[in-house]
């Protein structure tokens, strides 16, 4: 047919999702084009705060290195301040993302990584040049127009910008990564709860060199209670560091319900000083935009051939730094699926694991993240400041410094207060304890068993090898390298893991990938093998004897396990990876 191109997949959107889609596809050898509306990637810093999880993602893809350094480090991100200004007052400090000591060792004993800040101007560069490299082909300036889809693919009508030309792409399969206001979600009608624009919003970037008030306390996030902040936005006013010390976003509310504010330099330039507290800042205003807070996500993420990933399906504020994250987490749990559907290894019913693994994400994370948000009135409300504006406002906040019974109640309000926000900055359980349950794993009726004091399922992450969860993070290796638990199970196969005692379980997988004709490779752990448990870690956590075996999908969750050697390894094995592939 003339003037259609072919791919097997077809990408909208070059944000996060889109992007990450493009490399994990080409990654595998799946012939992919990526179009996108803009010359460009995105032009405003947006997301930054990059979890555990997504350094794996990048690890595991050999980029980490690359986006390390760009990134600012984890040492310099967590002594989050609330304060009435940032040369005002300081109201408290949370050590967040897993920077104080006893949060650390949990958020170090989980993963090879650490939370970094990268912004997306910054991160969706990485990501999408390293698709291209792998062989995606990146459209620019290209946009989605329409689509219909049959039973062997989906044609896609798209529109160059820069000629206005409209030409075909006929796709085996197609991946709506094009945003909050997905055009694709709508056309295939993808069912939604909650509400958009729940909130308003105004995001002002600017620079201004403050190393002096920030260095000695270096976080991404200076939180303001200040008259005003309690309107709109996400919980208070926010100065949000983009680029140590002289680059930086504000964020500020404004009542939804009323007109838009008519943001100009000026009224840009009279937030900033105020937020700052430094009244003759002259800061270099780089721009401002007005945004609705959201809280919305689909229950089903898929119609046929086509999926929609990242905020496509989860749409809500920045609090807890979910966006980016489970953006990328979507498409690297969708992408190997479909690699593996036109492989012919894998039925298409695989697919059908995508909307069960990622929705109850999708949910959960909008969930928690506007609680968060909505949290801040615990910190309003300790402090008093309740429908109180200007010098009452002050006044109130003052009080907290009295040496009185109502000083000391006030105090005390805020401790429990300041306490709450650790479901906002420290949530590991929210960033890591994704539990699947679908047709790709076959559970065998247990789930994470939470130590005692530590049930807070938002709070604490646990580690286990119930088929559902990630695979657990120990250092193992040998007296030449040091590799993480993930590094033994890349993203192009199938990883059986065992003990010395289970070494059968190594033929079972070369006979179960020769019969499938599945990417499977067996590692087995133990002294004097190529993979030593170097800290005896792995055997305290692999919660199977040495003789069993966890069998590890692309994307690290545990698919099924055996707690011992059965008789006929090559037939259990088989048996798993068939109903797990929908192949039975
Ligand atoms: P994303 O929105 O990034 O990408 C959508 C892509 O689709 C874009 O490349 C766009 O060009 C393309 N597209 C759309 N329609 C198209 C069409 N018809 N044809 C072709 N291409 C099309 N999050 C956070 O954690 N902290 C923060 O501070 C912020 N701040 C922030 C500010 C602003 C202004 C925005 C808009 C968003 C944020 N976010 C944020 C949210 C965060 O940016 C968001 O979660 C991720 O970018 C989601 O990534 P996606 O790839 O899903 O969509």
């Amino acid at each position: 047919d003339h003037g259609v191109v072919e791919t097997d997949v077809l990408i909208v959107g070059s944000g996060p999702s889109g992007s990450a889609a493009a490399l994990f596809l080409s990654e595998l050898g799946v012939s992919t084009i990526l179009i996108t509306k803009y010359r460009w990637t995105a032009n405003t810093p947006r997301a930054h705060i990059t979890n555990q999880r997504s350094m794996e993602v990048f690890r595991d893809l050999g980029i980490e290195e690359q986006v390390l350094a760009e990134a600012t480090p984890h040492e310099m991100i967590g002594d989050t301040v609330f304060c009435t200004a940032i040369a005002g007052e300081e109201i408290g400090r949370i050590r967040t993302w897993g920077t104080r000591p006893d949060r650390e060792a949990d958020y170090q004993l989980a993963s090879p990584c650490l939370t970094v800040d990268i912004p997306q101007t910054y991160l969706e560069p990485i990501l999408l040049r390293n698709a291209t490299i792998r062989g995606t082909q990146t459209r620019f300036s290209t946009e989605y127009l329409r689509h219909t889809q049959d039973d062997d693919g989906v044609t896609v009508e798209v529109r160059d910008r820069l000629t206005g030309l409209e030409y075909r792409i006929r796709a085996r399969y197609l991946i709506g990564a094009d945003g909050a206001r997905s055009r694709i979600a709508e056309d295939i009608g993808l069912p939604f709860t909650g509400q958009m624009d729940i909130a308003g919003s105004m995001n002002i970037t600017f620079r201004a060199d403050i190393a002096p008030l920030v260095d000695h306390r270096p976080s991404v996030l200076y939180w303001v209670i200040a008259p005003g902040s309690n309107v709109g936005g996400i919980g208070t006013g926010l100065v949000r560091m983009v680029r140590p010390w002289d680059e930086w976003l504000i964020v500020w509310g404004y009542d939804i319900s009323g007109p838009p504010p008519e943001l100009d330099d000026d009224m840009a330039r009279g937030i900033i000083r105020d937020l700052l507290g430094v009244p003759d800042l002259e800061p270099e205003i780089t721009g401002y935009s007005l945004w609705g807070v959201n809280e919305m996500y689909a229950t089903d993420l898929q119609r046929g051939r086509v999926f929609c990933v990242g905020d496509a399906v989860h749409r809500h504020p920045p609090s807890n730094g979910l966006g980016s994250n489970t953006s990328v987490q979507d498409s690297y749990n969708l992408a190997w699926k479909i690699a593996a559907v036109l492989d012919g290894h894998a039925g298409p019913s695989l697919l059908d694991s995508y909307t069960a693994e990622r929705a109850p994400v999708a949910e959960r994370i909008v969930t928690r993240a506007n609680r968060s948000a909505r949290e801040f009135s615990d910190l309003f409300e300790a402090l008093g400041v309740v429908g109180l504006e200007g010098e009452e406002m002050a006044a109130a906040i003052a009080e907290r410094k009295d040496p009185t019974p109502e000083g000391a109640a006030k105090r005390a309000a805020l401790l429990k207060a300041m306490d709450t926000k650790n479901y906002e900055f420290n949530a590991h359980g929210v960033e890591l304890g994704q539990f699947y349950s679908s047709g790709a794993i076959v559970s065998d009726g247990t789930a994470p068993v939470p130590q005692s004091g530590r049930e807070d399922a938002d709070l604490f992450h646990v580690m286990c090898t119930s088929p559902g969860a990630h695979l657990p993070h120990a250092w193992v290796g040998d007296n030449t390298r040091r590799m993480a638990m993930m590094d033994l199970a890349p993203y192009s196969r199938w990883t059986l893991i065992t003990g010395l005692t289970g070494g059968a379980w190594a033929d079972a997988a070369t006979a179960v990938a020769g019969e499938l004709g599945v990417p499977l490779e067996a590692v087995v752990i133990g002294p004097g093998c190529a993979v030593t448990d170097l800290y005896y870690d792995w055997a305290k956590l692999r919660e199977v004897d040495e003789s069993g075996a966890i069998l590890v999908r692309p994307d690290k969750h545990i698919a099924w396990r055996s707690h011992d050697l059965p008789d006929d390894p090559t037939a259990a094995l088989s048996s798993a990876m068939r109903t797990v592939l929908g192949r039975d």
